[in-house]
């Protein structure tokens, strides 16, 4: 889903936002008459222009202006959870088709994890999915080395108190098949730097494999194959936006905020490794 969001910024920002270019490129191509709006050439890069109402045809095609875009990703193994890395590949460098610049992920999944990640550009909602207050379930589903017991779960549903100090809120570990190794759906509604493996360390049954299946409402699409994302539903959209109590408008965070709520999640925990 895109949200077109209302309001007038400068011809230039507009087109630099919806990919036609650096600001330098494109108001060399207002200079050159490459662009108009409503039918006429702009001469000016910062005449502002109205992104619901105006039409803007930048070197002969029609350019739509998406304010807020969600994309949902099933995130493969070996990318990383960040909008840009010096030598590793990272979940953003996955979405090819997207008109923002600001896209980064809503929550962080480690390199090894598989499974369901948002992308989006709405700081808002991606603070209210992944801020402990708002007891958003994220569901995973594990696979761990050892046998998973009923003394396990009562352990999760108790809170563990970890030995490198983490304490967790209460989670669901709900076993599902128990033998020389095991699988679980785990559902946390916190997100703490590798939780998961740090639990499952912690009770002597390490972390084979690790797929997020779901957060709140939003399940992973099945037909979505590993590394393949597509744009959310409006009716997904609409879901998330309820189940975080959204009363208004999307509202972007710029990239020093997004970075800073990245930051703050990895900080706000003890890393093992
Ligand atoms: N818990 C983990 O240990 N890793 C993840 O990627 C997510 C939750």
């Amino acid at each position: 889903m895109a949200v077109a969001v209302i309001m007038k910024l400068r011809l230039d920002k507009y087109l630099t936002e919806m990919g036609c270019g650096t600001r330098s490129q494109v108001k060399k191509e207002i200079l050159k008459g490459s662009v108009s709006v409503n039918g006429e050439i702009a001469k000016k890069a910062e005449r502002k222009v109205d992104t619901e109402k105006d039409e803007i045809i930048f070197k002969g095609e029609k350019i739509f202006y998406a304010g807020y875009e969600y994309f949902m990703l099933n995130k493969p193994a070996g990318v990383v959870s960040a909008t840009e890395d010096k030598k590793e590949r990272t979940v953003i460098d996955l979405i090819k088709e997207s008109k923002r610049k600001d896209l980064f992920p809503a929550g962080r999944l480690d390199k090894d994890t598989e499974g369901l990640l948002l992308i989006t550009n709405d700081g808002q909602l991606a603070h209210r999915l992944l801020s402990p207050k708002k007891h958003v379930d994220k569901e995973y589903y594990v696979r761990v080395a050892g046998r998973l017991t009923e003394a396990d779960s009562a352990a999760f549903a108790a809170g563990l108190h970890l030995d490198d100090g983490l304490v967790c809120q209460p989670a669901e570990l709900r076993v599902m098949t128990s033998g020389e190794e095991s699988e679980a759906y785990v559902i946390l509604r916190e997100g703490k730097f590798h939780q998961i493996k740090r639990m499952l360390a912690y009770l002597g049954k390490p972390v084979l494999y690790l797929e997020r299946v779901r957060m709140g409402n939003l399940l992973l699409d099945p037909v979505l194959e590993r590394g393949a994302y597509r744009l959310l539903t409006k009716e997904e959209w609409q879901a998330l936006a309820k189940l975080t109590e959204e009363t208004g408008k999307p509202r972007n965070f710029n990239k020093k905020e997004s970075d800073f709520l990245l930051k703050k999640e990895k900080t706000s925990c003890n890393p093992t490794k």
